[in-house]
This record gives C-alpha cells, structure tokens and sequence, in this order.
C-alpha cells in the first residue's frame, strides 16, 4: 500500500500532465484553469485510496478513470458558479468572470466530455459496470442541482428535503470516487458497496461542512467569498436547521432577514451580519460540527462487516480524518 502522501503526489503529478487541445483557446483555456487552480482533490484522492486497498498497480487503467472524476467535478463547479452567480472559487476568479458567461457554458460542456474519455480507458471487463455507475451518478448531481436552484424559491424546505438535495447535488460523486477505485481494482462486490455508502455518509457531512464555511469560514483560506449562500437565501444546513429550531421571535426574525434586499454591497453585507447573527444565538455553529460528526460515525459503521482488514479499515479512517478540520 502507498502512503497517503505518496497517492498525493501522484494525483499532482497526473494533473500537471493533463493536457487538452490548444484550439480554440476560449474553449479549453478554462479547462487548463480549473485544473491549474487545483482545489483539494478529495474525488480522486478517495478513488486512489480506495483502489489501493487492493491493488500497487498505478496504470492508467485507474489513473485515467481518477482524473475523470475530478474534471467532472470541475465542469460542475464552473456551471454552479454562473447558477450560484459566485465570483471567487479556489481563490480565484469563477470562469464566467474571468471570461463570461457563454464561455463558461460552452466550456463546461466540453469539461464534461473530456471527463468521459477519461473514463473510457477504465478496464474493458468493468467499463459498463463504471459507465453505468457515472451515469446514475452525473444525472443525480443534476437533480440535485436542480433542487438547489428550486429550494432558493421555496419559503420552507425541511431538514429531509434539505437532506435528499445534498445526497443527490454532492454526496453521490463522492461515494462514487470510492466505489469506482474499489471495482477497478476488482474488490469484492460487498467491498465495493460499503464503500459506497462510507462514501456517502462522508459527502453529505462535506456539503454540511462546506455550508458551515460559507458564513463561518475564513475567505482566504476558503477561497470563495463568504456569505454567497446567505445572500441568495440558499436553503443551506444553517438555514433549514433554523427554519426549524426557531421560536416565534426569531422565527418572525429569520422571516425578515430573508427579505432584506441585497441589491448594494452595503445591503449584502447587512444581510449577511444579521442572518450570522441569528445563526450564533441559535446555537446553528456548534449544532452544525455536531452533524458532521454524527456523519463521520455513520461513514465509518458502513464499513463494518464488509470485510476489510483493520489496516484496509484503518487508511479509510484517515482519508475521513483528513476531511474533519477542514478549512478550505
Ligand atoms: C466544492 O467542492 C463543491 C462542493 C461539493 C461543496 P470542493 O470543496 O471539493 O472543491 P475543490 O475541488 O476543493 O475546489
Ligand atoms: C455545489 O454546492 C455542488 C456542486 C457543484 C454539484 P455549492 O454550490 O455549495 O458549492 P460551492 O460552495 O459553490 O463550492
Ligand atoms: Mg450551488
Ligand atoms: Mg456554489
Ligand atoms: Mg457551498
């Protein structure tokens, strides 16, 4: 087995050698960006990690089908950007600021395809069982995203809503990326399962978390501006915990604030005050730590009974670990 620095060294050095077509330079300028900026590469460190708990074999045969699910993951991050009208990602300019919108669209489009060829050098014998996994996992994010967009609109979205949307938009790419290392390395079908759902335990606690940095985090570190999911009344863990944990004061109060307009940087930035305010009387910080926990645990109990060995368990434990006291 690698160690874990060592898989992250060649995940960097796949990246650096990624390279797309130099024409149109408006057209794959964005994809060489996206990639450049970096980001923290969880997919494909999970898709490694998971892999290598049963196979030393670095082929392309992996290292191809990893790269994908970080260059999907981009094309999806520059479409939610122009959907979440966010202007900084990885500390950096969003692509539809930097170039425009249309860009953006056309570019994240092509990001997607490139995505594909990735994954079509994936083992012969498992590329239908993958394609078919990719597929149910890429429409998911849609629908999720889908519902994301719909939730903005929606004066009341329960905790169970708030969690189905979260599954779809970020948990499942994730579960993926573990699931698709272990099938590529030919693990046993259970195997492949747990890991799957440890997967997906951990992404619904990265999206809880990923809310969590939005208003609480520290811009620089986090690399997007804070307070974006403030502003657009997103219907983030923060906001869906207090809609429903509210009394009637704060109720009346958390009514008010969704109204206040955000036309002027003065009227975001009040927004944005009052609501973090409202979330730190309510408890919604410490409340929120206390979900990404219970989603570490429930992460970890899928594995059990799946027959890994404890150093196999114990590699899945740090990838987890890795992802607790992010701050980016
Ligand atoms: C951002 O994903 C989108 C979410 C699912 C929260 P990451 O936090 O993995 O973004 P990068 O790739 O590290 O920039
Ligand atoms: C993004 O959720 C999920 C996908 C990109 C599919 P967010 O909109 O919260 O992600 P960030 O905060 O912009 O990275
Ligand atoms: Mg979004
Ligand atoms: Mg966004
Ligand atoms: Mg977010």
């Amino acid at each position: 087995m690698f160690q874990a620095a060592e898989i992250d060294k060649i995940i960097g050095q796949c990246f650096a050698a990624l390279t797309f077509k130099p024409f149109p330079e408006h057209l794959y300028d964005p994809l060489r960006y996206m990639i450049s900026i970096g980001g923290k590469r969880i997919r494909p460190r999970l898709c490694l990690t998971a892999y290598n708990l049963f196979s030393d074999r670095m082929d392309k045969s992996i290292l191809k089908p990893m790269m994908a699910l970080e260059v999907f993951h981009c094309f999806t991050l520059i479409h939610d950007d122009i959907m979440d009208n966010s202007d900084r990602r990885r500390g950096q300019p969003t692509v539809h600021k930097k170039w425009n919108n249309n860009t953006a669209i056309l570019s994240g489009d092509v990001m997607s395809i490139e995505a594909y060829t990735l994954l079509s050098e994936a083992p012969s014998e498992i590329l239908p069982e993958v394609l078919r996994l990719f597929n149910d996992t890429a429409s998911k994010v849609c629908e999720g995203q889908q519902l994301d967009m719909d939730f903005e609109k929606s004066s009341v979205v329960t905790l169970d809503e708030y969690l189905k949307m979260i599954g779809l938009k970020t948990a499942v790419l994730i579960a993926c990326s573990g699931k698709m290392g272990a099938l590529i390395a030919g693990a046993p079908r259970k195997v492949c399962d747990a890991i799957y759902d440890y997967g997906y335990a951990i992404g619904m606690a990265f999206q809880i978390m990923d809310d969590y940095l939005d208003t609480f985090g520290d811009p620089i570190i986090f690399g997007k501006n804070i307070g974006g999911d403030i502003v657009s009344n997103k219907k983030s863990w923060l906001l869906v915990y207090s809609m429903k944990n509210a009394a009637s004061e704060k109720s009346a109060r958390l009514q008010e604030i969704l109204a206040m307009p955000v036309g002027s940087d003065g009227e975001r930035a009040a927004k944005i005050a009052a609501m973090k305010e409202l979330y730190v009387g309510l408890g919604v910080d410490s409340a929120a730590l206390s979900e990404i926990e219970a989603y570490h645990r429930k992460a970890f109990a899928a594995l059990k009974d799946s027959g890994l060995g404890p150093q196999q368990m114990e590699r899945l434990k740090d990838y987890m670990e890795s992802l607790f006291n992010r701050k980016r």
